[in-house]
């Protein structure tokens, strides 16, 4: 079972991935707020990682424009390159290389670059006060797509209040944004990282610009006409002036195109075929959703119901067609697709590479609660029960549960029942009266849990008990009160009680 797993693999670049297993990008929300170079509690979770046997580690998305940030906390490139200002991104790439043994092989470290465009966010999103965002065209987000209700909706309301309508980019825009992500790639290669991955899913810029709904440009990066436009010209201005042994991979997503399932299937099959023919392309990576759909961190399949994981079905035909226009093509080498999203047991694993629906596994929230996976099981040959991996996180239960339980203090349980009653006096409103509450904030407590949960990998990895949130509100808070080392920064505070409160109100 593990064969398949640990089977090393090549890039058409050249690299080998020592193994299958890919450590996801996860944003760390580690760096001070309105962004910064990483920091010593990224190198201690990267560290972390770096011990665990995988074969290739992303970063969490490194976003190449200061004013475009998701999260506020998000790893910023400098704006010049130089020994001083490429330091902290040479320790990250280290702390990822350097504790790998060579029983384990030594992991590609890849930089994820990324824009939020109009998903990032206002207060925290790095501009100044209601500056608008830029993305192709000034489409905004619709967080409020569920049934209409008689009242306004609190989706709308905190829609409006956390992203504004973007404005258009202009030509000079794109032109800067290309250079930004060329010089972020220059960044990686500089600092010792084997690769970058760009991030096209997930809503954010590259996204944007590929989607109908999002890009209504007419000029020649029509989402019509060429989707890939903006993508190809980041790539080939890359591959000008880094060596072709230096990995390039793409984050795509599988559906959110807005058409018909069938040419949804089609046009992303389409695209995948494109990226084929630029031969500069390693890795794509499958995923889906955006803001506006989180499908990104969709349910994760229990284990008994093993059903088969989020994307396979678009990364089996990924692979299907990439194999016959290699048949068709001897001489060109395809890119190699890693399936990610909902891989939270080793028979998922196993069955989506020996059904080829990919090459590469990524596997996110789980990497969290089990950072040395694949070491496991390059030590044990076998892992039988991955809940038994991930319990020394936990009070010994499986990670499915959630129930990472911790003595609450008495604030918190004071604060926890007067929630409580709230909720029990707003079920009492009849359902077409209720707020609507966006499931963007649903997705916002998952992913704020998992964040918190990150700052314990270094300690879950030495197999310690942890404490971790035991409910989304709890998560949220831990999340958003942290203090990046060596600063505290008093606009933390004034950002981040009006944001608290409202979140707060939210649940
Ligand atoms: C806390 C958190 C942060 C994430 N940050 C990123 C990110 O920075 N870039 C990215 O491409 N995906 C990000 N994702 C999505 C993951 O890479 C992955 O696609 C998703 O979690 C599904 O995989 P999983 O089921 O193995 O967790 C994030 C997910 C979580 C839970």
């Amino acid at each position: 079972m593990a064969k398949d797993l640990l089977a090393p693999i090549t890039l058409p670049c050249g690299l080998v991935v020592p193994n299958r297993m890919v450590k996801a990008a996860l944003y760390e929300h580690m760096a001070p707020l309105f962004g910064g170079p990483p920091n010593s509690n990224h190198l201690a979770l990267y560290s972390a990682w770096g011990e665990g046997g995988w074969g290739m580690i992303l970063t969490g998305n490194i976003q190449v424009s200061q004013e475009h940030l998701t999260l506020g906390r998000d790893i910023t490139p400098p704006d010049n390159l130089t020994t001083k200002t490429i330091e902290p991104f040479r320790r990250l790439a280290d702390a990822i290389h350097a504790n790998s043994t060579t029983e384990e092989g030594r992991p590609l470290a890849i930089m994820q670059l990324s824009h939020a465009g109009r998903q990032s966010t206002n207060f925290i999103g790095g501009r100044r006060f209601l500056v608008p965002p830029k993305a192709p065209s000034a489409v905004g987000l619709k967080l409020d797509n569920a049934a209409p209700r008689l009242l306004p909706t609190a989706s709308h309301a905190l829609s409006q209040l956390l992203f504004q309508n973007p404005v258009e980019m202009t030509l000079d825009d794109i032109e800067e944004t290309v250079r930004a992500f060329v010089r972020s790639a220059q960044l990686a290669h500089a600092s010792g990282f084997d690769g970058v991955e760009l991030h096209a899913g997930h809503g954010y810029l590259l996204a944007q610009f590929i989607s109908p709904e999002s890009n209504k440009r007419t000029d020649d990066y029509s989402a019509v006409t060429a989707p890939l436009h903006f993508l190809r010209r980041i790539i080939s201005q890359i591959d000008g002036v880094l060596p072709s042994t230096f990995a390039i991979g793409v984050k795509l997503n599988a559906a959110d195109y807005t058409q018909a399932q069938a040419d949804n299937e089609e046009r992303f099959v389409q695209h995948i075929l494109d990226i084929a023919r630029w031969s500069r392309v390693d890795f794509v990576e499958i995923s889906g959703g955006s803001y506006e759909r989180t499908d990104f961190i969709g349910h994760v399949p229990s284990r008994a119901s093993r059903r088969q994981a989020l994307f396979s079905l678009a990364s089996e035909r990924a692979v299907k067609e990439l194999t016959a226009w290699q048949q068709a093509n001897p001489n060109a080498k395809r890119p190699l697709i890693i399936l990610t999203g909902g891989l939270c047991s080793l028979d998922l694993m196993t069955a989506a590479l020996q059904d080829r629906h990919a090459d590469m596994l990524g596997i996110g929230r789980l990497s969290i609660l089990c950072p040395h996976l694949p070491k496991r099981l390059i030590q044990s040959g076998a892992i039988t029960d991955i809940s038994h991996e991930t319990s020394t996180a936990s009070s010994r239960e499986p990670w499915e549960t959630r129930s990472m339980q911790s003595p609450p203090s008495p604030a918190y349980s004071v604060m926890r029942g007067i929630l409580k009653v709230l909720a029990r006096q707003y079920t009492l409103i009849p359902a077409t009266l209720r707020p609507q509450i966006p499931k963007l904030v649903g997705t916002g407590a998952e992913i704020a849990w998992y964040t918190v949960a990150m700052r314990l990998v270094p300690d879950m990895a030495k197999g310690e008990w942890v404490s971790l949130p035991t409910t989304g509100l709890e998560a949220v808070l831990s999340m958003w009160l942290y203090v990046a080392p060596g600063r505290w920064n008093t606009w933390m505070i004034l950002v981040l009680i009006p944001l608290l409160a409202i979140i707060s109100i939210s649940f």
